[in-house]
């Protein structure tokens, strides 16, 4: 028997809008899959894997996440990343999925992007029709690399256009600032993608200024940082822009040392429209509704107080206006009839 706190958040409807197919890569499968495309990688075990996820910073993880994703291959290994992820979270009770990808770890080394979003694709498709959950997809561009090598990739998608909702931004943020790629993003939004980029997680607020103005971003990823800056919470509150928070991920990189100070209250009270997500769900110890669980925890959330951020979940997504309101109504409904 679960806990009344455990069973509440467990039962709950719930979106989750930032999180990084590569980062749901479980140790488990990484084996089978090394196994079976006959790649090598440096660990003899699962327990010497999860032993070498002990990170200092955002640049520690991403070197072994990037090492990771080496040894995805054919259109079928991120088929099964994607689908394990889906099982994942619809035994969590997630409903709607906005994830991202990141071509440019694949295409750097070889792999066509259609090899990737193929694979991507088809189990979204297949989780939405199987598993009920919907879906939208979202195209990282990793800022480490030159502004020239997002223009190439987004060349690339342009076949797939139907298939990409939305373009993000992501990697090592600190000096890598949303205006390195001011250019590439303003043709994006021409092309008809929304954008959203990770901005404030390491970086300062400045940059999260930078995602507003100069890349018109529709979300925040991260945006922790924006609490340095009190004009910026302002704005972010007037122009309901959604921050995607990340709590696990915060903590194992280090953004914050422990979740007891997590300043959800606050930013509820600045009347910031704050979500709750995983990230990188294998990496950091807790798909989302560890993360959820995480906060609840250390700093007593109320049920209602729960409740309001699995809304937010929906109010902040790229679902239609009907459908957030529906999801929301549902919401509502579990409260009112969740017994324990
Ligand atoms: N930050 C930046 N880049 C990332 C992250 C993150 O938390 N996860 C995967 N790529
Ligand atoms: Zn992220």
């Amino acid at each position: 028997m679960l806990p009344t706190l455990e069973k509440f958040i467990a039962g709950m409807p719930k979106a989750e809008l930032h999180l990084h197919i590569e980062g749901t890569f479980e140790p488990e499968l990484m084996f089978e899959i090394a196994r079976r495309n006959k790649r090598k990688i440096r660990f003899n075990s699962v327990e010497e894997v999860k032993e070498a996820y002990k990170f200092n910073n955002l640049q520690e993880f991403l070197d072994i996440y990037y090492e990771g994703a080496n040894v995805l291959i054919e259109e079928r290994d991120f088929y099964d990343l994607t689908w394990a992820y889906l099982q994942k979270v619809h035994a969590q009770h997630v409903v709607h999925v906005e994830i991202f990808f990141d071509p440019q770890t694949h295409t750097d080394r070889g792999i066509a992007f259609a090899t990737a979003i193929n694979g991507i694709h088809q189990a979204l498709e297949d989780g939405e029709k199987q598993l009920g959950i919907s879906f939208k997809l979202i195209m990282c561009f990793l800022r480490h690399l030159p502004e020239e090598a997002a223009f190439q990739t987004l060349a690339e998608a342009m076949p797939f256009k139907e298939w990409i909702y939305g373009i993000g931004l992501d990697s090592s943020e600190m000096g890598h600032p949303p205006s390195k790629f001011e250019r590439v993003f303003e043709k994006a939004r021409q092309e008809g993608f929304v954008v959203m980029a990770h901005a404030g997680e390491e970086g300062p607020a400045e940059y999260i200024w930078e995602a507003l103005n100069l890349l018109h971003v529709a979300r925040i990823d991260h945006g922790n940082r924006c609490l340095d800056d009190e004009k910026l919470v302002q704005v972010l509150a007037e122009r309901q822009i959604a921050l995607t928070l990340c709590p696990l991920s915060n903590l194992e990189l280090k953004v914050v040392q422990t979740l007891d100070g997590y300043p959800i209250q606050q930013m509820l009270d600045n009347d910031l429209l704050i979500t709750i997500n995983s990230d990188d769900p294998a990496y950091f110890g807790g798909y989302i509704n560890e993360n959820y669980l995480g906060i609840a925890r250390p700093l007593n959330l109320s049920k209602e107080t729960l409740a309001q951020l699995a809304k937010n979940s929906f109010r902040a997504s790229f679902l239609s206006e009907e459908e957030k309101d529906r999801m929301i109504a549902k919401v509502d409904a579990y409260c009112a009839s969740f017994t324990i």
